[in-house]
């Protein structure tokens, strides 16, 4: 099998088989196959696509290219949940918790941020003392005591995915359907958990730009899992707007904390879709009936306080410093040099937001990498006051600036203007939820 002829296959649109994909991909970690060849077999998977049991067998081989995790040992459905990518979405920090205090189990491996989205473990270790590098021992019985643990990937989950998504990044290779599918479904499935909630993201801030491509890959996972007897479910949601107001590390924790606090009112847009993620994370543990008893539970977990509380439990856990997930003293955690307040141009009402460069903007300011060896000020980032379809004044903040180095203040206040469109009329609104696949 020569690796000139795969590339040429998949780039003449045939289907390659298991064989030739296991090929590939062990050649790929091995080193046998050269990046070069990768790039030009990556980008035939971009034009040409692949079919359904192409995609599952190229998940498959990716997953099986490092460790598995078993998680049998733990009591129960052990349950996890996963975002596509996204702006201002702190959902772990609040959903994780609060489905521990209903009762299920959470034992979550998560992973960074890149570009313009964040990263739930670069949240976490805005927390003084969090470590987010646990030992699998550990894990499990932090896992075993509060129900949640969410730590970072070991060393070896899925090198393949490593290997190909460094690639990918540079190469234009990221936005296949079923590259992304392969991509996160080995991560979910080598994690070991029996049910999985998936949220997939549409629109200017996610890989998916429109409500079709959204469904098509929520469609491809669901069934990918299927395969391997895991319980999948997808929603499909809104990212043409930041989902909280926060982006940035602590804002964003900081944001958590006050969902949990009961600080952020139902209707809310990270509220809902907090809601949404734990509802079908409650029905897949088999810990409520229906929709309508899920969420009562979960709203009966937020208010008694039991949510914020298994947070606490879960960062002490972590070797973090738990007082600061207290509204009391969580700004401590957001503490910067300047907070710069930024107006918009003229009166109107915004109809139109960019999340990408929202997201951008936060990374310019220190919040997000460029590259995988930038380090990032926790500090930072941007707090919106607006949502899409408000009412903007002239002499009211639309966003505010939190800026330690203002080496880019210029450029990122630049770029996040460009994300806001102010029109003359109110404009119609938008879903914040577009669909359940199951
Ligand atoms: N998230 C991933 O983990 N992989 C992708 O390819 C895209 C988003
Ligand atoms: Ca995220």
């Amino acid at each position: 099998m020569r690796m000139v002829d795969l590339i040429e296959k998949k780039a003449e649109r045939q289907a390659l088989s298991r064989e030739e994909i296991e090929a590939i991909v062990r050649g790929y970690v091995a080193g046998r196959i050269p990046d070069y060849q990768m790039s030009a077999f990556l980008m035939a998977v971009v034009f040409a696509g692949m079919d359904q049991r192409e995609s599952a067998d190229l998940t498959l081989a990716m997953m099986r290219s490092g460790d598995q995790i078993d998680l049998s040992a733990l009591p129960g459905v052990k349950v996890d949940k996963h975002s596509t990518g996204g702006v201002g979405d702190t959902t772990t920090l609040v959903v994780a918790p609060l489905v521990a205090a209903c009762g299920g189990t959470v034992a979550k491996m998560s992973g960074r941020g890149l570009g313009h989205t964040g990263g739930t473990l670069d949240k976490l270790e805005s927390i003084p003392g969090l470590r987010i590098e646990q030992s699998m021992e550990r894990f499990f019985e932090i896992v075993s005591d509060i129900g949640v643990a969410v730590i970072g990937q070991s060393g070896n989950l899925v090198p393949a995915d490593k290997k190909m998504y460094a690639l990918r990044d540079v190469t234009g290779t990221v936005r296949s359907i079923p590259l992304i599918a392969g991509s996160i479904m080995s991560k979910k499935l080598a994690a070991g958990a029996d049910a999985i909630v998936l949220d997939v993201k549409v629109g200017s801030g996610a890989f998916m730009r429109t409500v079709p491509e959204a469904r098509q890959l929520a469609r491809l996972m669901v069934d990918i899992g299927a395969l391997l007897d895991r319980r999948v479910v997808a929603v499909i949601t809104d990212m043409n707007q930041p989902l909280g107001l926060a982006v940035g590390n602590a804002l964003e924790v900081r944001e958590a904390v006050e969902l949990l606090s009961g600080k952020i009112p139902e209707g809310d847009p990270l509220f809902e879709v907090c809601m949404l993620l734990g509802t079908h994370m409650l029905l897949l543990s088999g810990l409520a009936g229906d929709e309508a008893e899920a969420r009562a539970k979960l709203l009966d977990a937020l208010r008694s306080g039991r949510g914020l509380e298994r947070l606490r439990r879960m960062v002490a856990a972590e070797g973090g410093d738990a007082a600061y997930i207290d509204l009391a003293r969580i700004d401590e955690l957001c503490a910067v040099r300047r907070k710069i307040p930024v107006y918009p141009e003229r009166d109107g009402y915004i109809s139109g937001m960019n999340a990408e460069k929202i997201g951008t903007a936060a990374q310019m300011l220190g919040a997000g990498r460029a590259t995988k060896d930038d380090v990032i000020d926790h500090a930072v980032g941007l707090v919106m006051h607006r949502r899409f379809g408000d009412a903007v004044k002239r002499d009211e903040a639309l966003c505010t600036l939190y800026v330690n180095d203002e080496k880019r203040l210029e450029e990122a206040t630049d770029c996040l203007r460009s994300a806001i469109e102010i029109s003359g009329a109110r404009p119609e609104p938008q879903p914040m939820v577009y669909g359940v696949v199951r």
